[in-house]
């Protein structure tokens, strides 16, 4: 059975941009492939982080995992920190990746931007995510449009380190959502919806009250034409709520356009807020039985120990092949 792998970080707390873009596919996928999702800690430390809060949202982000459809029987669930073959063989992708293709990707130039002490780790991220996936051999990775570009990344340096060393990894393919591979902010419709804004008007995080959900697409950002269609250059505030209608329903976009043909905006409104609710209210019920339960570190305990050997599996390989060590 090939395999599938995805992760989200743990840099805040989870938006329904994490939902669409990075976990529903997992969950739609997860008789088909055999499922891997692990929590990337590691590259939530590439920009500054609270102690106590970085670790009350890696439990958040499996709990929320288990919550939104993740059936633990049919998935291998880990945090990237306890398996130090995902560092180690980021070093050995380092080595054979040029400054060149590490400069050229565009998340960390935005990312990079609006900081003051970059660190070097922001800069080698995409090389540690290419590591996760390679460890593996996963043959596709779900991910948001933001995404595509590392996944891409990882490719390359499987087929370079291939070409040079034999056949070690497996070529990633990277997975994109047809709708909402790219939900956009609630009052800045041009920019993807991030954990990490500063406003979290325009961000709905999975774990929002009812009274939140409602007010903050309430409050939506849409334009003055009146007429519900998607048209996302010209109306990208309307064609980001049918988006999020049509991730939440599984209605095509076509489908949902005809649904509110008629509408007013705030009657869209209306119904977006009552079904992003009803979606939501449903995930923080389980969420909260999940936590409560010892469920999250059985589920890491198990997956700790096979994702470990599998990957020393892995790494011996690469080492092999380098003259490393004494194999
Ligand atoms: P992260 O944590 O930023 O996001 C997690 C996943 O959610 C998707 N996503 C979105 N999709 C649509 N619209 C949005 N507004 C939106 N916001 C987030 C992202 O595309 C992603 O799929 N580097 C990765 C984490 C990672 C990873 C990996 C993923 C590390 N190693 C290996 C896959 C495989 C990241 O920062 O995603």
């Amino acid at each position: 059975m090939k395999r599938l792998l995805t992760g989200l970080q743990p840099s805040g707390d989870l938006t329904i941009g994490s939902l669409i873009g990075g976990i529903k596919q997992s969950v739609e996928f997860q008789n088909n492939y055999d499922s891997f999702i692990f929590v990337p800690d590691l590259h939530a430390i590439t920009v500054p982080q609270d102690a106590t809060l970085l670790k009350e949202r890696i439990k958040k982000n499996v709990a929320l995992y288990l919550a939104c459809g993740i059936d633990p029987n049919k998935n291998t669930i880990y945090l990237q920190s306890e398996n130090l073959y995902h560092t180690n063989l980021s070093w050995v992708l380092e080595c054979s990746t040029y400054i060149g293709e590490a400069n050229r990707m565009t998340q960390y130039k935005e990312k990079s931007k609006s900081r003051e002490n970059v660190s070097v780790g922001l800069f080698t991220y995409p090389i540690l995510m290419a590591a996760d996936i390679l460890l593996y051999d996963a043959a596709y990775v779900p991910v948001g449009a933001d995404q595509k570009q590392h996944v891409e990344l990882a490719r390359n340096l499987a087929t370079r380190f291939n070409h040079t060393h034999g056949d070690i990894f497996t070529i990633p393919e990277p997975l994109i959502p047809k709708i909402g591979a790219k939900i956009m902010d609630l009052q800045n419709p041009t920019k993807k919806m991030s954990k990490s804004n500063e406003n979290q008007k325009g961000i709905i995080f999975l774990l929002d009250s009812e009274e939140i959900i409602r007010k903050k697409i309430m409050s939506a950002v849409t334009d003055s034409e009146g007429k519900v269609y998607y048209d996302v250059e010209n109306k990208p505030g309307i064609s980001n709520l049918l988006t999020i209608y049509s991730s939440f329903s599984n209605l095509s976009i076509q489908e949902v356009e005809e649904k509110f043909k008629e509408s007013n905006y705030g009657n869209l409104k209306k119904e977006v807020a009552d079904l992003v609710v009803e979606s939501l209210l449903q995930i923080q019920k389980k969420y909260q039985e999940f936590m409560e339960s010892g469920i999250v570190d059985e589920v890491l305990n198990q997956g700790k120990e096979k994702v470990n050997e599998l990957a020393r599996k892995k790494y011996e390989m690469v080492c092999k092949s380098l003259g490393l060590g004494r194999y």
